[in-house]
């Protein structure tokens, strides 16, 4: 199988999925294979936090024009996969190849399915680009085509606690993922102090919890498959509940200066279930009184995209000196996609990481607020 996922979190994922008993792991560009049986790719869907989609590869060829990619889906036995009552989509993802269109891809694969399953049975699946019984990807790289089931339907980023509102939220994704590479142990305060729609918060405390995201989701795309165990799926839900812890190992913080956000960002917490482990504040991060260090703060500041250059220079720097004030012996990370202003923050970094929020090239930056001299030994770069 194939795992999704952003850049940068490919270790991350594989090591969440070596947890679940995944074999033969092997993380790519953006992406895992690994190899399991359809428990682990039911619990792939349901435990992993930095997943996207967990895809079923069924053939693989070469093929560099549309009508040797109609052959080869033509060649696929579907009737395994589908009956034509059932609806279907079509991913496609083309690169460096003789095909160079996306859509013209996915309608190929299309009206090579389609056709397979009217000449086998007379009549024809349809299309329903939403909420498909069936879902397949093409991925197609310098004219190496992959068909793959795609078992997660849609994308697993979509926990289902969060509305569309909000300012600029972070894919929940992204959150997870950085949680993790900020070594946060879940012993010590985390703090959001820009926390807008809550995505940090909240994915912090489904972890420290050990609530695995696909207990709030409860939809799949393996659900509406041919194969669909339903008695294997109900005992993957029921050991993911015997997991939960029903105390909470820390305290969480977020706060946000806008109330209209932070209203949202409870309605969040509460939809994922756990309101009752944050505490919510509306404050200014400049005014914001953080619990007493040893700390994690990780926060995602605005980008400025609708503030003058002068003005976003004066919140990095604000932060900066918020940090430098309030935060002693915290370890914060600063998210932020733009690269120019994180210079206004003035402290010494000790790691930077790359990742991409979306297309946006973004970094992950981690000071070091111990009291005194800030130079630090021996951390990894
Ligand atoms: C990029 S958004 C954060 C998105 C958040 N990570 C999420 O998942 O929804 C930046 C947030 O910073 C907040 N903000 C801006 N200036 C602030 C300040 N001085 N103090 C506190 N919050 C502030 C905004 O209201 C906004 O919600």
């Amino acid at each position: 199988m194939v795992a999704k996922t952003l850049y940068g979190l490919e270790d991350i994922l594989a090591a969440e999925l070596r947890e679940l008993g995944a074999t033969d792991i092997n993380p790519m560009n953006r992406s895992v294979e690994f190899a399991g049986d359809l428990r682990v790719m039911y619990a792939a869907n349901v435990y992993c936090r930095t997943a996207i989609r967990v895809l079923q590869p069924i053939r693989t060829f070469r093929c560099a024009d549309g009508d040797r990619l109609y052959r080869e889906v033509r060649a696929v036995e579907w009737g395994r996969f589908l009956d034509p009552a059932m609806t279907i989509a079509v991913d496609a993802v083309v690169s460096h190849s003789g095909i160079d269109n996306s859509l013209f891809a996915a309608q190929r694969v299309k009206d090579a399915v389609v056709d397979q399953i009217r000449e086998g049975t007379g009549r024809r699946p349809s299309v329903d680009l939403i909420h498909p019984d069936l879902r397949i990807n093409l991925h197609l790289h310098e004219n190496h085509a992959t068909i793959a089931l795609d078992s997660s339907g849609e994308s697993l980023h979509r926990r289902g606690y969060r509305t569309e509102a909000g300012k600029a939220p972070i894919n929940e994704v992204l959150a997870a993922g950085i949680i993790v590479l900020s070594g946060w142990d879940m012993a010590l305060p985390l703090v959001d102090g820009m926390c807008g729609s809550g995505t940090f918060v909240i994915e912090a405390a489904l972890m420290a919890r050990r609530i695995a995201p696909g207990l709030i989701r409860r939809q799949f795309g393996f659900q509406r498959m041919k194969d669909y165990n339903r008695t294997l799926y109900d005992k993957v839900i029921a050991e993911a509940r015997g997991r939960v812890r029903k105390e909470m190992p820390c305290r969480i913080f977020g706060s946000d200066s806008d109330g209209a956000v932070l209203k949202e960002a409870r309605a969040n917490a509460k939809r994922a279930g756990v309101d009752h482990d944050i505490v919510f504040e509306q404050k200014d991060f400049a005014v914001q009184n953080p619990p007493a260090g040893p700390g994690v703060l990780i926060m995602n500041p605005p980008y400025g995209e609708r503030l003058a250059v002068r003005d976003i220079e004066a919140l990095y720097r604000m932060i900066g000196d918020t940090l430098k004030a309030k935060y002693r012996d915290y370890t914060a990370f600063l998210f932020t996609g733009n690269l120019a202003a994180m210079k206004s923050v003035g402290l010494r970094t000790s790691r930077r990481i790359t990742l991409y929020n979306g297309p946006l090239e973004s970094r992950l930056l981690r000071y070091e607020m111990y009291q005194g001299s800030r130079k630090q030994k021996n951390l990894p770069e």
